[in-house]
């Protein structure tokens, strides 16, 4: 696909198809597998702002990068100007991020609550004095991922981008979905148009692509600079390079087993590390954690395969990777 080097401050993005943040899925070990099969960069889960204030160990545990996760984003959510500034600064000084990002389009009640995420969309001005803190308060790119508004009833798309520009962000993903709608219904690209060309900073669009085709489309139909995807990468992380290259194949079932396989190592291997870190260790077996946390994943690489349904049965019982490996390949075998 005929997309230019995305560049923002300090960061260049070569392929600029991104992997979304999505909680409980991108850790290192699934962004790893996008970035090694073609996206151009990714953000880490979602991190409390206030929780890096007080310390959080799990908090921590989000923060953690790989070598081959970058371009990255730490990517922050909170209600106060103070704690966003404060939290983007820990980032800053972590050395390990090539910029920040101010998540203004989470939807979950327990964030919304608290008057953070697509909160701050009912009140944009407040998202207008987080970013000047934060860009005042370090030297890092900042970018804001928000949505085209809170409900068709709140301020508009246009009025949201404006103020996330004029208040100095580098870089702004809009999801075309109102906050109100979570992740259901199509995406409006016809909007990410309107925000596209309303202003001067990069737009990446986000919302409703699982194919190259649909990549090729939101681009042609709104004119983004760059597009990001969220569960159309879940079980497909091939899709980056398909969309690179849309003459390559779709993976052989050897790949898909070369890559559950991989990935689930992976997730042992930061699980196990995660595990070190934790001062209470009762309870607490990485191998069977990191299978348990891997059945999202899992579902959606086999999907379509025969024998699928009969593993997702079998699934919550597996806890070492011989034994979901094991399975796997007995789905493969009925797929060959
Ligand atoms: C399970 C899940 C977790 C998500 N977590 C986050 C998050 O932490 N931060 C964020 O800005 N968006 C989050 N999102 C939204 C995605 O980043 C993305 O905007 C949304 O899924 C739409 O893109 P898609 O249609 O390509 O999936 C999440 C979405 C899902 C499905």
């Amino acid at each position: 696909m005929n997309l230019k080097p995305l560049k923002f401050g300090t960061v260049t993005i070569d392929f600029p198809v991104v992997l979304a943040p999505m909680a409980g899925y991108t850790d290192a070990a699934f962004r790893s597998i996008c970035k090694e099969n073609g996206a151009g960069a990714c953000y880490t889960e979602v991190t409390s702002a206030e929780g890096i204030r007080r310390d959080s160990l799990k908090t921590f545990q989000l923060l953690k990068v790989s070598e081959l996760d970058h371009p990255i984003a730490g990517h922050i959510f909170g209600k106060s100007v103070e704690a966003m500034v404060e939290a983007s600064q820990y980032i800053e000084q972590l050395g390990c991020f090539d910029w920040i990002d101010l998540n203004c389009g989470c939807p979950v009640k327990k964030v919304v609550r608290r008057g953070a995420g697509a909160a701050l969309m009912k009140e944009p001005e407040e998202i207008g004095e987080i970013v000047r803190a934060v860009k005042k308060a370090v030297s890092l790119p900042v970018s804001v991922k928000t949505r085209i508004g809170f409900s068709p009833s709140f301020p508009d798309h246009l009025t949201i981008a404006k103020i996330v520009e004029d208040a100095g962000a580098d870089m702004i993903a809009v999801h075309g979905r109102y906050a109100c709608n979570f992740h259901g219904g199509p995406a409006d690209w016809e909007k990410l148009g309107e925000i596209k060309r309303a202003l001067k900073i990069p737009v990446i669009g986000n919302g409703g692509v699982v194919t190259p085709e649909e990549a090729v489309e939101m681009v042609r139909v709104s004119g983004v600079d760059g597009v990001m995807i969220g569960r159309g990468a879940v079980g497909n992380p091939w899709l980056f390079d398909q969309i690179k290259n849309p003459s390559l194949p779709a993976p052989s079932l050897g790949k898909r087993r070369e890559t559950i396989e991989t990935h689930l190592l992976r997730l042992v291997e930061l699980t196990t590390a995660t595990a070190a870190g934790r001062s209470r260790k009762v309870g607490f077996e990485p191998e069977p954690a990191a299978c348990l946390h891997f059945r999202p994943h899992l579902a959606q690489y086999i999907k379509g395969l025969r024998g699928r349904r009969d593993l997702l049965q079998q699934l919550n019982a597996m806890r070492d990777v011989k034994t979901v490996m094991n399975a796997v390949d007995k789905v493969m075998e009925q797929n060959q």
